[in-house]
């Protein structure tokens, strides 16, 4: 049987944007409302952790209020015809929730927590609050379960394996800003097809990319009908 093809998709904020999830950067964005230094760092979690809990707390809910949208559903879909590995920077589930088989989360995922002295100790989490107190078999203070600013990024390295394997490589809704994400975009193979979403994009670099700026939920559904053939 001939192998599929494999697509690696990279995605970020933006593909969540029409899920109704704040992004980051954009001008509603996440990081206008709130500085990074007082909710996303450890030594926010040091200095005031009830503000950064109460802060993920708050996206936990919206995350749990909003439901995939097309493209996540559209990636889905594409399993029919390749092999779908989906690297998210996004720590909301939304490509879970549309039944996505393969997703590496960079960055950690809102809806787990874990021990703030074994960060291998990781934990659903019941609901969208986690409380101040809730502790784990350590009786360490449960802490969310993703990756702050200035902390590693423990699933960078398989990411980057993977990156590397891609025969079509996707990039949705992101704006390449943080990294050791946005470097994943130099491992892709020169001979990978390359196709950046964005409704934003001007240009990704060199003229290799095929630019689509659009949303996501328009974008992707006819992009994967495109893919396969439909
Ligand atoms: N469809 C597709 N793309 C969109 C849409 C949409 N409907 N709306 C916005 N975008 C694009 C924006 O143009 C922008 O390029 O999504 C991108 C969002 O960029 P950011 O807000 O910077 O989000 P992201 O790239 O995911 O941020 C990366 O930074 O703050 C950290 O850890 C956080 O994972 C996050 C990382």
């Amino acid at each position: 049987m001939s192998e599929k093809k494999r697509i690696v998709v990279l995605t970020g904020a933006g593909i969540s944007a029409e899920s109704g999830l704040q992004t980051f950067r954009d001008s509603d964005g996440l990081w206008e409302g709130y500085d990074i230094y007082d909710v996303a760092t450890p030594e926010a979690w040091q200095r005031n952790p009830v503000l950064v809990q109460e802060f993920y707390n708050m996206r936990r809910k919206a995350v749990l209020e909003a439901s995939p949208n097309a493209a996540h559903i559209a990636l889905k879909k594409l399993e029919k015809g390749f092999d779908v590995q989906i690297i998210t920077q996004n720590v909301d589930n939304l490509h879970e929730r549309a039944g996505s088989s393969n997703i590496l989360h960079l960055h950690g995922i809102i809806t787990k927590s874990q021990s703030c002295i074994d960060p291998e100790a990781v934990y659903d989490i019941d609901g969208w609050e986690l409380k101040m107190g809730e502790t784990c078999e350590y009786g360490s203070q449960l802490r969310p379960h993703v990756v702050w600013f200035g902390e590693a990024v423990p699933m960078i390295e398989p990411a980057a394996k993977i990156a590397s394997s891609a025969d079509i490589f996707i990039l949705i809704g992101t704006s390449l800003a943080v990294y050791p994400a946005a470097g994943l975009v130099d491992f892709v193979p020169f001979r990978a097809e390359k196709v950046l979403v964005d409704p934003n994009s001007s240009s990704a670099g060199s003229g290799k990319w095929r630019i689509i700026p659009e949303k996501a939920g328009e974008a992707v559904p006819k992009l994967v009908d495109e893919l396969l053939g439909s």
